[in-house]
This record gives C-alpha cells, structure tokens and sequence, in this order.
C-alpha cells in the first residue's frame, strides 16, 4: 500500500471526538514533556530517542512490542516525591503499579519504601533486598501464608481490613512470639477519580472499615486490645488518578477526627497516618497533574492544621504514590502491522500487541496519546484509533488520535505514560506472550523483564 494512499483529516470531520481530539495538533511530530518520559526526544533523523537510545534501534535488538522505560526518569521521581516529603514522612512506592527487581533496588536507592499487596509482590521486594521493615502489606484477603511470610521477615507494617484480619494477624504473631506493628485502612465515605471527588460516597466497596457507624472506632478498640498487634496508625486510600486535593482534604479532616476519637477514649495518640495513592498523572496533554512538592506540601499543610484544630500531635504522615512516580517513566513501542481506513468514520491502525499489554482502555476507558516514532512526517493528519491484534473489537488501545495519514505497515509508533498498570495488568490473553520491559539509561538498554516465549506458556500446560 503506497504512504499517500491514506486519506487525511478533512474526510472525518464529521465524526470528530469531543474534547481535546476535537481537532488535530498544530505539529504532530512534537513530543510533548507532559506525557513523555524525561529523556525522550527526536534525533536530527527525526527518530525519537529515550536515554540516549533511538527507537529503532530498540525494537531491532528487543523486537515488539515492547515497554521501554527511562531509568533516569524513574529515579528523578522517586527521589523527588521522597524530597518533598522530607524526614518527617515516608513514601512507599505502590508496587501494584509495576514492580521488578531493578525497581526494587532503584527505590532502596534512592530512600523509598515499598507497598506490596500479595505474596508475589512480597517476594520480589525481599529477593531484591529491600529491607523488610521499610515493607508494608496490604490488600483485603491476604492467606495465613503471606502473613506469616510477612511477620516472619520482619515486615515493618501490615494494614489491616477486616475484622477477621485484626484477629487473624494478632493470632499468627503471636504464635511466631512477635508483636506486628500494624495500621487499620479505614474508608472516609470519599471516594476520588481524576477531577472530581464524592464526599459523601457511601462506604460501599471491599476495601476497609467503615467509619461510618463507629466500625472504624470498633476495629480499634480491638486491635489495642490485642498482645500481637502495635497499632501504629489510621490508614486511608480514596481512588486513583487524582488532580483535585479537596478529596485529601476531607479524607484527612475524617481521619484525624477518628484520631481525636481514640485519644479521648483510650487515652493513646496514634504516632502515623497514611494517605494513600492516587494522585493523577498526565496521559494526553489536556492532563494537569500536581507536582510531588505542591503534594507534599498540601497534604502536611492538611494534616497539621486539622491535628492543631484537635490539639493532637501531629502525626508522621506516610503516602503510597504507585502511577505518580512509575506511570510518566515508560511509553509501549509498537509496530504498525495494518492501516485501514474506513471512509468518513476513521483509520484503523492495528499494532502488534493491544489489550494483552494495555487493557487500560478496555477496562476503564482510560485515554492515551500516540506518536509515530520512527520517523517525523508532513502528511496531513489522520483520525486514527490504535487497535491491538487480539479477537475482539474491544481491543482498543488509543481510541481517538491523530497520527500522520501517510502511517504504513512497519512504521514504529508509541503509547506514552504506560508506565503504571500496563505490564502489571498483562495478560495473555489469545496466547500472546507479554512483552519485555527494557531500560534505557546513558546510552544503553537492557531487559529487566524478559519477552515471554511460547515455551513459556506451554511449560505451563501440562495437560
Ligand atoms: N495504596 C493503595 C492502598 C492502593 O489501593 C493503591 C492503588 C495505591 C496505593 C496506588 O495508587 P496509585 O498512586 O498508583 O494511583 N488498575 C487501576 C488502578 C488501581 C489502583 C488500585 N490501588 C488503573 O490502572 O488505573
């Protein structure tokens, strides 16, 4: 199919997305910082590079697709969230969001701590040496074995969400003569998702205790009462891809309302309280995200004045920060293998991987940028929508972009901002092998999460 064969922009005027797909961008070939990670930029061929590494020269050694991910970048964001919060707080990185070995010694490096949620997650922290008291655990159904695991090791917190679990993880420590130090995840009736916020969202959900009808305070009086268990803290998590503070700021006003509550009653002031993940980052340029300082400084500012409105120390506050410093890091490199115009609606353009590496888009509509990166291009822009090549019209990676109508089979195109949620929602589905994370950093690359292979499915099927 010749490059010019594709019809451009004008000919789908009539089914222009709102928002800002409305119309294209005055230059496609622009990259912009918003979404993509730190080092990347175009070489005078116009091939976009990524710590020093050009893209063409990735997908020749590493094939696609593949996630590439700035090192560089990582590190920059990880100790930036860690400087903004200073000694006086501590940030455990989500690693639900993505998490590896290198990833590991990255945020021990550079002083962060680490959230696991499963024995898995548990198990690559330890076997990277991340130390196991800068190691907290979460998640709502966590087996006898991962608390046992966790307690063994030395973990320095599990959070506990459920009654059941209070009493279980008292048990188990003190079975293994230990005292765990622990927080309660309660649910303040907020919930937040990218710019909006509900206050009054009714606690309808499987994560944490209620403190709606005195649930919360319960789960205290019976944590303190219990020989396995430090109560250390309240904890708090109230959504994902957040841009608007006012949810924090009500979740905090509840929080240490309850702390107030547990003075008064039991004369003892909790010394933490954790605030959660959440906070939004960019995927397409409309995206405003804060930075890691003005968080740092909104929460504390929070955090202090509702502690000196209760006269309450105020306590050591931690945050759980997962998309904020691995989401922006990487960007998903693509080979087009089709283009399909479809006349008067849009151009189909089908890469070589799709929800089994981004099923982001599928799942919660989620939206994503695109850039042909092989090459810069003059043709007039297009209205594409980037499909994957599995067996179902959901496959959706980007769903309104445009990209340069003369797009061709072979040209190399990238999602950025895939960071967070993409290679640790992976799956594979059609029997697609999920793709390597490679890291580029100076000059060089290398795989810190190999390609699976087809005999690694197979071993696994021993049918
Ligand atoms: N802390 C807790 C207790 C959490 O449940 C989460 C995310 C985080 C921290 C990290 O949140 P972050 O800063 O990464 O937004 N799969 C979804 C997101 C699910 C988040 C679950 N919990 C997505 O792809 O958007």
């Amino acid at each position: 199919m010749s490059r010019s064969a594709h019809p451009a922009g004008p000919r789908h005027a009539d089914v222009l997305p709102e928002g800002h797909y409305s119309a294209p961008p005055a230059d496609l070939n622009a990259l912009d910082a918003k979404v993509w990670a730190q080092t990347v930029s175009r070489d005078e061929h116009g091939v976009v590079t990524v710590g020093g590494v050009d893209v063409k020269a990735l997908a020749e050694e590493h094939g696609t697709p593949a996630y590439v991910l700035d090192e560089s970048d990582f590190r920059a964001r990880a100790r930036a969230w860690r400087t903004a919060f200073g000694a006086d707080a501590d940030v455990f990185y989500a690693g639900k969001a993505f998490l590896s070995r290198a990833v590991v010694r990255w945020l021990h490096e550079e002083g962060l701590n680490l959230d696991v949620c499963s024995g898995g997650e548990l198990a690559t922290a330890l076997s990277a040496g991340m130390p196991a008291d800068r190691i907290a655990l979460h998640g709502n159904n966590k087996s006898t074995q991962e608390i046992e695991r966790a307690i063994r090791a030395g973990v320095g917190r599990i959070v506990l969400d459920s009654f059941q679990e209070i009493v279980r993880v008292a048990h188990i420590a003190q079975s293994l003569g230990k005292r765990q130090r622990v927080q309660i995840r309660i649910t303040v009736g907020v919930e937040a998702h990218t710019h909006e916020f509900i206050a009054t969202a009714h606690e309808d959900q499987k994560f944490g205790i209620p403190l709606a009808g005195g649930q919360a305070a319960e789960a205290v009086r019976r944590a303190l009462k219990l020989d396995g268990l430090e109560l250390i803290g309240i904890h708090s998590h109230i959504g994902s891809q957040i841009f608007d503070m006012s949810g924090f700021e009500v979740a905090a006003h509840r929080v240490v309302g309850l702390l107030k509550a547990i003075r008064d009653e039991h004369g003892v002031e909790l010394p933490e309280i954790d605030l959660g993940g959440g906070l939004g980052i960019a995927y397409t340029s409309a995206d405003d995200p804060r930075e890691p300082h003005e968080i740092a400084k909104a929460l504390t500012e929070i955090v202090t004045r509702e502690c000196e409105a209760a006269r309450l120390r105020t306590p050591r506050i931690s945050v759980e920060p997962g998309r904020a410093i691995v989401g922006p890091t990487a960007f998903t490199l693509y080979e087009v293998g089709t283009v399909k115009p479809l006349d008067g609606l849009r151009t189909y353009v089908s890469v070589d991987g799709g929800m089994s590496d981004n099923i982001r888009t599928a799942l919660y509509d989620a939206e994503y940028s695109v850039a042909l990166v092989s090459r810069t291009s003059d043709a007039a822009p297009m209205l594409a929508r980037v499909v994957g090549k599995h067996c179902e019209s959901g496959d959706i990676v980007v769903k309104d972009a445009f990209l340069p109508g003369d797009l061709a089979p072979g040209d190399l195109i990238a999602v950025p901002a895939t960071g967070a949620y993409c290679r640790s929602m992976a799956s594979n589905y059609n029997h697609v092998p999920r793709p390597p994370v490679v890291v580029v950093a100076d000059g060089a690359s290398r795989v810190i999460v190999r390609r699976e292979t087809e005999e690694d499915l197979l071993r696994l099927d021993v049918g």
